[in-house]
């Protein structure tokens, strides 16, 4: 990690907005280490069919060493946002999307999940657009991403960024889109103040009333 990459994680580590989507108010901020309990838990409230969809396979429960992976990142090149919702008095995640730095180190690989009483609410593409301006921040230029074709809550998300779908040899879907354009085109969204400060490492929150609901600030990222 060279110098600006570890200014780059702190800073990134310590962003965290709220904001209103419909008839939802969230919070966006990145995975940390502690959200091992977080991830656990919305897991459990993952339908069969989402769980498929997201792992191409049945998956029962998440093992350790998949929730450090999905925990513990570095900001770099793996990088998560998490979207909350107040339920009564505690946060419960209301979805996650994440990025892992390929190989060609100007792409990541995508993943999204938004836990099934979230779905259909508009808290997939915001998510992805999110991602969209960090990853841009870390200097990354493109996304790209394996989908099951019959997917379509995926597809239509996809569609909006202007992805473009390719059959695999696997018989799956692969996407891929560049950040620029999509970066660009997101100016005119309503959320796009909010998710471009976010991206800069900013606390902000639109409306400024206070979060409903018991918050635990980071003490550290890892
Ligand atoms: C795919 C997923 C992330 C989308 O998140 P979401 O919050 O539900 O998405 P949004 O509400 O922002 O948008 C969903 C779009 O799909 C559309 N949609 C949902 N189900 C659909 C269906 N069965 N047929 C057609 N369109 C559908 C919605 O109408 C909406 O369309 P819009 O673009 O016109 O608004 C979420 O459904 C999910 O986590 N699924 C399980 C895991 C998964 O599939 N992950 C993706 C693989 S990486």
């Amino acid at each position: 990690m060279n110098a600006f990459d570890a200014t780059w994680a702190s800073t990134i580590a310590g962003s965290d907005a709220q904001l209103e989507l419909h008839d939802l108010r969230l919070r966006i901020r990145p995975v940390r280490a502690d959200d091992k309990a977080l991830i656990r838990e919305a897991f459990t409230r993952l339908s069969e069919r989402s769980r498929y969809l997201r792992f191409f396979t049945p998956m029962h429960g998440l093992t350790e060493p998949m929730l450090t992976a999905l925990t513990e990142v570095d900001y770099i090149d793996r990088f998560a946002w998490v979207a909350l919702a107040c339920e009564g008095d505690h946060e419960a995640l209301a979805g996650v999307a994440r990025y892992v730095r390929l190989e060609e180190p100007r792409s990541a690989e995508v993943a999204l999940t938004v836990v099934d009483p979230y779905q259909g609410r508009g808290i997939g593409h915001l998510l992805l657009n999110a991602l969209v301006l960090a990853a841009v921040q870390a200097g990354l230029t493109r996304f790209e991403g394996e989908i099951l074709g019959e997917n379509l809550a995926i597809r239509a998300v996809l569609a909006d960024v202007g992805a473009e779908l390719r059959l695999s040899e696997r018989g799956s879907l692969r996407f891929a889109f560049d950040l620029a354009p999509r970066a660009d085109a997101l100016r005119a969204h309503p959320v796009y103040d909010v998710l471009h400060q976010l991206a800069l490492g900013a606390s902000v929150a639109s409306p400024a009333e206070p979060w409903p609901c018991g918050v635990s600030r980071p003490t550290h990222f890892a």
